[in-house]
C-alpha cells in the first residue's frame, strides 16, 4: 500500500509539470510556427479561441473567433486553427518563423481564461523534440514501475 502510494507520488510529481503547461510554442518539420492551448473551456460559457502574441509594447491578434475582434491582417490565410482532443485549440502560422520578435509572449484565450509563456526566438524547439521528450518521459515511467515491482515482489 505505501510502496504503491510512493510509486504514484513519484509518477505525480513527473506528471504534472507536463500537464499544467497550458500554452504550448514550437517549431512543425515545415519552419511552420505551432501554439498549442490546452485550456478547458468553462461549460457555462461561450466556446472561443483567441491566439496573439505581444513583443515589447506592441501586441498581435494573430487568430480569433471571438464574435467582434478580428486578426490583424498579416495574419490572414497564414494561420489556422483547429481542435485538439479532448480540449484545446492549435493555431498553426505558416511564413513567420524567421520573422519572429526577439523577446514574445505568446498567449491564448479560451472562453474568457488567458494563459502566456515568454520564448526568445533562439530558445524556439522543434515541435518533434518535444513529443520526443514526452515520450522519453514516459518510457521511463514504465522502467520505474517495473522496476519498483521487480523489487517489491
Ligand atoms: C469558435 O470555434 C469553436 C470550434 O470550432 C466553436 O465551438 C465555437 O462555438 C466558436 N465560437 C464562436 C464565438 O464562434
Ligand atoms: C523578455 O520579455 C519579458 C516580458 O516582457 C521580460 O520579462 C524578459 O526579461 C525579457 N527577456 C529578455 C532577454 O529581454
Amino acid at each position: 500500500m505505501l510502496k504503491s502510494l510512493f510509486i504514484f507520488g513519484v509518477l505525480g510529481v513527473l506528471l504534472i509539470p507536463a500537464k499544467c503547461d497550458l500554452i504550448s510554442v514550437c517549431v512543425e518539420d515545415d519552419n511552420d510556427l505551432r501554439v498549442d492551448c490546452l485550456i478547458e473551456p468553462k461549460p457555462n460559457k461561450i466556446n472561443s479561441y483567441e491566439f496573439s502574441w505581444s513583443s515589447g509594447t506592441k501586441e498581435s491578434l494573430i487568430n480569433t473567433n471571438v464574435s467582434g475582434s478580428s486578426a490583424e491582417g498579416q495574419f490572414k490565410e497564414k494561420s489556422y486553427v483547429e481542435e485538439l482532443e479532448p480540449h484545446g485549440y492549435r493555431m498553426t502560422l505558416a511564413e513567420f518563423t524567421d520573422k519572429l520578435p526577439h523577446n514574445t509572449t505568446y498567449m491564448c484565450k479560451i472562453s474568457g481564461e488567458v494563459a502566456s509563456v515568454n520564448v526568445e526566438r533562439e530558445q524556439l524547439v522543434p515541435c518533434s523534440a518535444v513529443s520526443m521528450f514526452l515520450m522519453s518521459t514516459c518510457s521511463w515511467i514504465v522502467c520505474l514501475l517495473l522496476f519498483s515491482y521487480q523489487m517489491h515482489s
